[in-house]
């Protein structure tokens, strides 16, 4: 998974662009992003989602009109696809491939926007050909983003985005909920977490919870009561899209730790750690190596 740009720069970079340029994707980012996309075939959690590219044509851009956003995103010129089971660790891997993928389109001057609700199943379900027990949990838009000015301020950008984010006593903690991670005492993992801070997720939730102990860090999933509204649910069937956001924390924190030289690996062997209430759930916990 190797990117151009330092990973650091590319999520600091990324946001959901709702607005594209009339512009077909060029053909050897085209190519560039199909080859990464193959390349992501196996989550950390041992699921493999599939991930499929599509891209309008010289002559036919009307095509991905008939792929239904609902009109929330203008002048999409690209679409990545990804199928899932719906097995335990399966959305939290195809959250963090997925957003591996979408960071290597920003790092080829892509935009892109997550789309977990927005998007019509039935017509983008053709495109990929489900097999049995699979879903698409979501898709993603892509293409060139309309706004180039604001894009290539990512400064700006990252600076917004953390003024629409929890602060970070809310989410990151030290042995045990309630007890806030001072982020001086966060050593070599404050820009993981910093990064883990500023990810995208289902109507922006941010539902990670992070407890470090010893050299244990334990993501949680603090699920947001009545979300989705049963209702919205009810029409749009949505997969459990608050275990994509793990996943897509994990791939930040993950991505970042190893660009700092910081190694360790994922296990799942929930600690004993009282949850502080019942939204809120164990899901996996980043091991670091010793020494
Ligand atoms: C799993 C997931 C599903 C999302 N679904 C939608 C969607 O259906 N429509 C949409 O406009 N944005 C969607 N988003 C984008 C979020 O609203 C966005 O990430 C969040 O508000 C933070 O903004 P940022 O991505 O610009 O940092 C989704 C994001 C995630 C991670």
């Amino acid at each position: 998974m190797d990117f151009n740009q330092p990973v650091s720069r590319l999520i600091n970079k990324r946001y959901s662009c709702r607005t594209y340029q009339d512009l077909l994707i060029q053909a050897s980012d085209l190519a560039s992003l199909e080859d990464f996309a193959a390349s992501c075939q196996i989550g950390p959690l041992g699921n493999q989602p599939r991930f499929k590219v599509i891209a309008a044509k010289e002559g036919d851009s009307a095509s991905l009109k008939g792929l239904g956003t609902y009109g929330f995103i203008k002048n999409p010129t690209g679409f990545i696809i990804g199928a899932s089971e719906d097995k335990l660790g399966a959305l939290e891997d195809f959250g963090y491939l997925m957003e591996t993928i979408l960071l290597r389109a920003t790092d080829l001057g892509l935009g892109s926007c997550w789309l977990g609700g927005t998007f019509t199943k039935s017509r983008f379900s053709r495109q990929l050909s489900l097999l049995d027990g699979e879903i698409i949990p979501a898709v993603a838009a892509i293409g060139y983003p309309a706004d180039q000015s604001t894009w290539q301020d990512k400064t700006i950008r990252a600076g917004a985005r953390a003024h629409r984010r929890l602060p970070w006593e809310n989410i990151f903690f030290t042995n045990k909920f309630g007890k806030p991670l001072n982020p001086g005492d966060a050593g070599k993992y404050h820009q993981p977490l910093d990064l883990v801070r500023i990810a995208p997720s289902a109507s922006n939730k941010q539902p990670w919870r992070i407890v470090k102990e010893g050299r244990n860090w334990h993501f949680f999933l603090q699920r947001t009561a009545k979300y989705p509204p049963p209702v919205f649910d009810f029409i749009l069937n949505l997969a459990d899209l608050q275990r994509v956001d793990i996943g897509i924390a994990m791939a930040h924190f993950e991505l970042s730790a190893r660009e700092n030289g910081l190694k360790g690996k994922w296990i799942t062997q929930p600690p004993d750690i009282p949850l502080p209430d019942q939204l809120t759930e164990y899901s996996t916990t980043w091991q670091e190596d010793e020494g």
